[in-house]
């Protein structure tokens, strides 16, 4: 049987990732991004508080309204509601640029080159947009809506490297989210008590799934899965100060005793274990199996 391979615009994009020709231009804007003093508005830029990157959340606006004024177009007697939704489209591509930029800028080098041209095309689809309002206002209805459709092409164009960004490329997926899958339930012992210096990340496995022990005290052990939700960053090469580590790539801060995503760019915990210590040797299990556990056993 005669297997296929990729298709062009498939083959085109793994080209692109692999690109480094724009990769000085991407690292300027990326240190640009990253020196915007947003304080905590950052967080809620990456989505933080909704669990989940929020951009692609936002990007439905401009999109849907755009779409919308192209339908009214084909009608007669709705230059007024073409041109408000136009307008207020753009007015919403402002977060949506914004959210998506921050997001960007944490990003892996494979994913900021299609990332880099994602934002071109959508850039290509606000101008366009801005004219057609711009045309309309003046009269020129004919050119508004030609600059419309011309923006609806450069924003699907966006919108399709968007999706090839968040699945192909799992930028903004959450990359724990694997971990309740592949640990089996039950206690597992990860080491002697003595194999884990006090403050100090170490790095050991819970079946196959590489998880960060920190002992905090002499008596008290944290346990969390190592990769790091945000892009698997390695925890345990993480700092550990004040309850929490931050992780060495992008420096997301999760809490030792639940995993909690208290600072982003992840918007994601991290999956947390319960400990314990028999016979002097640590034992973890996976915190959410717990419940499931003690609700079966109180079945
Ligand atoms: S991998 Fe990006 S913050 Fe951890």
């Amino acid at each position: 049987m005669t297997q296929r391979g990729p298709g062009r615009v498939l083959s085109a994009l793994d080209r692109l990732e692999e690109w480094p020709g724009a990769d000085r231009l991407i690292e300027a804007v990326k240190q640009a991004v990253r020196s915007v003093p947003l304080g905590a508005a950052r967080d809620v830029l990456h989505g933080r508080p909704l669990g989940h990157p929020v951009h692609p959340l936002l990007v439905q606006v401009p999109i849907g309204t755009w779409l919308s004024a192209a339908a009214l177009d084909l009608l007669p007697g709705n230059r007024r509601a073409a041109r408000v939704l136009i307008g207020i489209g753009l007015a919403s591509a402002v977060p949506a640029t914004a959210a998506g930029w921050t997001d960007w800028a944490e990003l892996h080098p494979e994913q900021q080159r299609v990332g880099l041209v994602h934002a071109v095309a959508n850039v290509a689809a606000v101008s366009c947009f801005a004219g057609s309002l711009l045309a309309r206002l003046r009269g020129r209805e004919g050119a508004g809506k030609a600059l419309g459709l011309a923006g609806l092409t450069a924003a699907g164009a966006g919108g399709a490297l968007g999706g090839h960004m968040a699945y192909r490329q799992a930028s903004g997926a959450n990359h724990a989210e694997d971990v309740p899958h592949l640990v089996s339930p039950g206690w597992h012992t990860i080491g002697d008590v003595a194999e884990f210096p006090v403050g100090q990340a170490v790095r050991r496995h819970v079946d196959d799934v590489p998880v960060m022990v920190v002992r905090e005290t002499e008596n008290t052990v944290h346990v969390l899965a190592d990769l790091c939700s945000h892009m698997s960053g390695p925890l345990s090469e993480g700092e550990i100060g004040d309850g929490c580590v931050t992780c060495p790539w992008h420096g997301s801060v999760f809490r030792l005793t639940d995993g909690w995503n208290v600072k982003g760019p992840a918007t994601a915990p991290q999956p947390s274990f319960d400990t314990r210590t028999v016979d002097g040797r640590v034992q973890a299990r996976l915190r959410h199996l717990e419940a499931e556990q003690d609700a079966q056993g109180a079945a």
